[in-house]
């Protein structure tokens, strides 16, 4: 059974003015539907075949470089692409309000701290959000496939820092690239990644599952 590609969860132009309808579909269509493509052919007839995606990043590794790098760049194009939303006014939950307040002090250095980190990266590579083992947030880089799950890292969003993901709307700018994807960051998605139970969560327990209610607390 090969690995589908998720569909795109909204339509090609309706990031724009932020993302482009042009770059987004070729993002789609040229990069992730190729990394699908790869690592379907890759895994068939290995061990691979059958598992799942997350299962694929963590048990290649250490060993089958081209396997996970096209397992991890197909996963990290997904979750990238799930993390935007159209540009409609989008409230922070309080859940995850408080927890953006408990390790970057306000919304406002969680920002500076992941335009600093993504304009510091030298080359292509990721920009995670990440929930750490401890229960804090904290944002970093990473380059190629290095994937977060491989630290026992709970991914609650990522920026693609390849220039395909923006060169034909900001050109080199990505100062102005990640500028427009802060305004459609799409916080329900994050809120969901902070309070589903994926594959490597570390156990948090219950102190962490407080909170819920809206704030009009807005992006
Ligand atoms: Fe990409």
């Amino acid at each position: 059974m090969s690995l589908k590609p998720k569909p795109l969860p909204y339509s090609f132009d309706a990031l724009e003015p932020y993302i482009s309808k042009k770059t987004l579909e070729l993002h789609y269509t040229k990069n992730y539907k190729v990394y699908n493509k790869k690592i379907n052919e890759l895994i068939s007839g290995t061990s691979f075949e059958g598992m799942e995606l997350e299962e694929i990043i963590l048990k290649s590794a250490s060993s089958e470089m081209d396997i996970f790098n096209n397992a991890a760049q197909s996963w990290n194009h997904d979750f990238y692409f799930r993390g935007l939303a159209p540009p409609v006014r989008q409230e922070i939950s309080l859940t995850v309000l408080n927890r953006i307040h408990d390790s970057f002090g306000s919304v406002e250095e969680l920002k500076k701290e992941f335009f600093k980190n993504s304009m510091n990266h030298f080359g292509s590579g990721w920009t995670w959000i990440v929930e750490n083992i401890d229960g804090s947030l904290s944002v970093h880089t990473t380059s190629n496939a290095e994937h977060p799950l491989l630290h026992h890292e709970v991914p609650l969003l990522v920026c693609d820092l390849w220039e395909h993901a923006y060169y034909l709307d900001c050109y080199n700018e990505r100062t102005n690239y990640l500028s427009n994807f802060w305004q459609i960051i799409n916080w329900n998605f994050v809120e969901d990644n902070l309070l589903k139970t994926p594959l490597l969560r570390p156990s948090t327990g219950d102190k962490f599952m407080d909170g819920g209610a809206s704030s009009d607390y807005l992006a």
